[in-house]
């Protein structure tokens, strides 16, 4: 349990596929919150590599946290969170080009639902370059991500490309 034990927090993303950069923000967020839900986006119209379910498999595997909850979402973030009694968004800010796509999602999030509150962690230094867009595109291209996300993630990389490899 967090400092605030009432606080019942939402960290939205398409974790696709998580980072460690996704997991050390669950980590430091759950030293905040009641409850941590972890909202996987399930990408209808989006192409994911990875199917929301096998997201939340792979996230549920390599956190084994108290106070958190791994669900699929879809449709407007602010109605999950109310659905599910979250008051506060928490997103993750790794650089400066982070900052204006996230503004923006903020405050369309609080013209839509002014009584959630977005609130930001700083990602870690060691993950800062780290996203789910350039793990894929290393990983397919067969470079190492081994530093960059959890085992399991890793090795479904590794299961998902070795195809594209051997052709
Ligand atoms: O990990 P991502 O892809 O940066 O996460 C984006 C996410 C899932 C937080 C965002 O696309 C989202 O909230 N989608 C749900 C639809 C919605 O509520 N859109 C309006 C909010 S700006």
């Amino acid at each position: 349990m967090g400092i605030t034990n009432s606080l019942v927090a939402v960290f939205p993303g398409s974790f696709d596929p998580p980072t460690n950069g996704h997991l050390d923000l669950i980590a430091r967020a759950t030293r905040l919150t009641g409850k941590l839900i972890v909202a996987v986006l399930s990408n209808e119209n989006k192409q994911a590599l990875f199917a929301a379910e096998e997201r939340i498999a792979m996230l549920q595997e390599a956190t084994s946290l108290p106070g958190v909850e791994f669900v699929i979402f879809d449709g407007l973030l602010v109605d999950f969170a109310a659905k599910h009694g979250a008051t506060v968004i928490l997103r993750g800010i790794r650089a400066v080009s982070d900052y204006e796509y996230e503004l923006q999602m903020a405050l369309m999030n609080r013209r839509l639902s002014p009584n959630i509150e977005t609130i930001f962690l700083m990602s870690g230094e060691e993950n800062s370059f780290v996203s789910s867009r350039l793990v894929k595109e290393v990983a397919r291209l067969g470079g190492d991500v081994s530093g960059m996300v959890p085992k399991v993630v890793h090795r479904r990389l590794r299961e998902r490309f070795q195809g594209d490899l051997n052709c």
